[in-house]
């Protein structure tokens, strides 16, 4: 059934399609952060493998969120996997166990992800007037800066 909140069908088309791209970045993210969370080796290895493991479980609560936030607009939520990989702005990398790699890509990723966050909320703000996905996506914005700082805190 159609939702009828005061979104036009184009606009509210054009942020289902902003967010279901998001949608494959943070998915994307949440994987890679899993594979590092299984593959670091080091001494501290099990501080590492706990990190990595609430960064994922953080990403997964995103995840859902996004997903959720499409779905109020009145579309529906991508949820393939090879989809995701044709929607992505984000790389793979090949699997590495080395610690200042694995945070050097995930904080990259993350700082890809707030620059383009941050583009979407004056786009969905100014131009779609879409009150309610500004502040939702700068509430994702906050999280992902917070997780940017604390990889960011293990790089000299
Ligand atoms: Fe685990």
């Amino acid at each position: 059934m159609q939702a009828n909140i005061g979104l036009s069908d184009k606009v509210s088309q054009q942020i289902a399609t902003l967010l279901n791209k998001l949608l494959a970045d943070e998915f994307l993210l949440y994987t890679k952060t899993r594979n590092c969370h299984w593959n670091y080796e080091g001494d501290n290895f099990m501080e590492m493998h706990k990190f990595f493991e609430a960064q994922y479980e953080e990403l997964a609560d995103v995840v859902d969120d996004v997903a959720e936030r499409i779905r109020k607009i009145g579309h529906f939520a991508e949820g393939r996997l090879k989809e995701y990989l044709n929607l992505t702005q984000l790389k793979e990398q090949p699997i590495t166990s080395d610690q200042q790699k694995q945070v050097k890509h995930l904080l990259g990723d993350h700082e890809t992800i707030i620059r383009s966050v941050r583009k979407s909320i004056d786009e969905v703000a100014d131009n779609l007037k879409d009150a309610g996905t500004a502040d939702f996506l700068t509430g994702v914005m906050e999280v992902h800066e917070k997780m940017a700082w604390m990889l960011r805190s293990y790089l000299k």
